[in-house]
């Protein structure tokens, strides 16, 4: 029985290529290196996207930008339920609004949602009024353009960019998976999302983002990294933003986006001494695990450096995994599609381990 389906082949995929042994990620025959920073967010949702939608436009990014300002009609009407609730909270609640489908519309309205909504309820908890989509402007700089009370410096908009290709799509990761599950029982795109959205909350997926700074806080200053991990630990607690589930060396995406952290830093939009302290708790972190699990190689994930990335952008911390959402949505669709197309409903069996019926006397 694999606990946990680890090594289980659940899927055949063209989306993406997940090689553990070597780091290496691959988005449709493109490796991660080549997409990040050089291609945007819109063009790696065309790119995985391509063969599942018979009226997918060479470009998507005029329809998706009408997308964002036809769900910011609906933001204006859920205000409330957006300053309530915790932002991811919020952010789903959202998609839940729009309507299930499998057609290219549903997909665009489904993809602006967490881009509109997370702004949005972020100013409104900040006691601010929505700021509507601008059309004719790329999706990562209309986020930020949201987000902020005038334009999008385009040095900030090209690091968000960055970020969002990067983590948009990543093998038969949980989300995934979960999206793929309900796409087999042919239920539309909005449930296989929402399934999906709920399952990359957990600390253990998408939503490690926020307490990596919560660590960095906690530690404070570099000579306090080690003591401070080392009593993490023997406590048996988990670091925040270090192993994987499939590497087994380091996670290519946390390198290219330390790259995108470093080109952020050059145009002065980040706060030096704090990735100076991040790599200096990532050299004991690396360290300290090592000793703690020698026969376990323990690396950097995907969500250690993007938190700084996220944090010089101005989100707050309780913001961070619905941007990880923001992105995957482009894969957790394209997946649904796939798995609609060509799966057989998905319905793995369960080993009973409970009390048997009494015998009849
Ligand atoms: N800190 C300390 N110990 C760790 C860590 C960590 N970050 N990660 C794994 N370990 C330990 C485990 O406690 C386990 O020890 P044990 O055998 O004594 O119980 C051993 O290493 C093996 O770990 P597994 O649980 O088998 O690893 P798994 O593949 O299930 O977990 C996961 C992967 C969930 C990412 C894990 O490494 C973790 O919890 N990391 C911290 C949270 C995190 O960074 N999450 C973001 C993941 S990236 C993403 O999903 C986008």
């Amino acid at each position: 029985m694999a606990i946990g389906l680890e090594d289980v082949v659940a899927a055949e995929t063209v989306l993406s290529d997940v090689d553990g042994l070597a780091g290496r990620l691959v988005i449709r025959g493109e490796p991660l290196e080549d997409l990040t920073g050089r291609v945007s967010f819109e063009d790696v949702v065309g790119l995985l996207w391509e063969g599942f939608f018979p009226d997918l436009p060479a470009d998507i990014s005029g329809p998706l930008a009408q997308a964002r300002a036809r769900v910011y009609r609906i933001v204006e009407r859920e205000q409330a339920m957006l300053a309530e609730l915790p932002v991811y909270d919020g952010v789903r609640a959202l998609m839940a609004r729009l309507p299930d489908g499998t057609d290219l519309d549903t997909a665009l309205l489904l993809t602006a949602a967490p881009a509109v909504a997370l702004p949005a309820a972020i100013r409104l908890q900040a006691g601010k009024r929505p700021r509507a989509p601008e059309p004719g402007i790329g999706h990562a700089a209309d986020m930020l353009g949201m987000l902020g009370d005038g334009p999008a410096n385009p040095a900030m908009a090209a690091a968000l960019d960055s970020y969002l290709v990067t983590v948009i799509d990543h093998g038969l990761n949980a989300s995934t998976f979960v999206a793929r599950v309900v796409a087999s029982t042919l239920a539309g795109l909005n449930s296989s999302a929402l399934a999906a959205i709920g399952a990359l909350k957990g600390p253990r997926h998408g939503g490690a983002l926020g307490p990596v700074l919560d660590m960095l806080d906690a530690i404070g200053s570099a000579d306090n990294a080690i003591p401070w991990i080392e009593n993490e630990l023997a406590s048996g607690r988990r670091l925040m933003g270090f192993g994987h589930r499939v590497y087994r060396v380091r996670d290519p995406r946390a390198d290219v986006l330390k790259a995108a952290l470093e080109r952020l830093a050059r145009s002065g939009a980040v706060d030096t001494t704090r990735i100076e302290l991040a790599q200096k708790v990532e050299a004991a972190a690396l360290a300290a695990l090592k000793r703690h699990k020698p026969d376990r190689v323990l690396a950097t994930n995907v969500e250690f450096y993007p938190a700084l990335l996220l944090e010089a952008l101005g989100f707050p911390r309780s913001a961070f995994t619905a941007i990880f959402a923001a992105s995957r949505i482009g894969g957790w669709i394209a997946h649904a599609k796939e798995e609609a197309a060509n799966g057989r409903l998905i319905r793995p069996k369960s080993h009973y381990v409970g009390p048997l019926p009494r015998e009849a006397a």
